[in-house]
């Protein structure tokens, strides 16, 4: 059984997707985290992007897994480093790749047909499983993802403007929505929360209730 969530960088996918699955006894899967991961590995190399030879040719370089929360990058733990605001300013270009998309797919699909799963996303219920038994959309308004992520950046102790993260949420919303493959839009199937004024607790209560009502 799959449940999908998708939409914009801080509309609380990830924790919604998380206490989700722990509630459900499924099997958590962040694919964001997979782009970020790919991300790191050509800023580390310094990749041309642009060169589609030599992102080809390093693609089947790139081994990643999961191990419970955590991400590793051919063996190495990179679920600190993938968080940092130089991959965030990468990755959508990154993640409009269509070489890429198409191996972070197909691994999707390879991980969560090993069971029940809640994937999060751009395109987990439009590309990854259009067929999936439950379909959400989330989404905020950009202050408040801006807050959200305002406070997350402060607790890992880095101090941003709240307008510079406003333009930096903006930026990245506007290049997942509009590239050519699997844009962010909604699908047409799923639920749609606006989480803007609402606590975690009241949206994890919608969702899961959304899920046993379909079950
Ligand atoms: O979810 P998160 O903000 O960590 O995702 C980082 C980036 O990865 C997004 O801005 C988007 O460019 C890309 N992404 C994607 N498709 C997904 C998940 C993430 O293109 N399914």
């Amino acid at each position: 059984m799959i449940i999908t969530i998708d939409g914009p960088a801080g509309s609380g996918k990830s924790t919604m997707a998380k206490r989700l699955a722990k509630r459900l006894g499924f099997g958590f899967l962040n694919t964001g985290a997979m782009y970020r991961a790919v991300t790191l590995y050509f800023l580390r190399r310094r990749v041309d992007i642009s060169n589609q030879d030599m992102v080809n040719s390093l693609l089947p370089d790139i081994h990643l897994e999961f191990s419970g929360e955590r991400l590793f990058l051919n063996g190495e733990d990179v679920s600190e480093e993938i968080r940092l605001p130089e991959v965030e300013r990468f990755v959508s270009a990154v993640s409009a790749l269509p070489e890429v998309r198409q191996r972070m797919v197909e691994l999707q699909r390879e991980i969560a047909r090993k069971g029940n799963y809640v994937l999060e996303g751009r395109d987990t219920g439009t590309v990854v499983f259009p067929d999936a038994f439950c379909k959400f959309y989330l989404d905020a308004s950009v202050e408040e993802r801006a807050r959200r992520r305002q406070k997350e950046l402060a607790e890992k102790g880095f101090s941003y403007e709240f307008t510079e993260l406003v333009q930096e949420i903006e930026r990245r919303d506007y290049l997942d929505k509009n590239r050519e493959i699997a844009p962010l839009i909604k699908p047409e199937d799923a639920v749609v929360v606006d989480t803007s004024s609402l606590t975690p607790d009241e949206v994890e209560e919608k969702l899961y209730h959304e899920v046993k009502k379909k079950m």
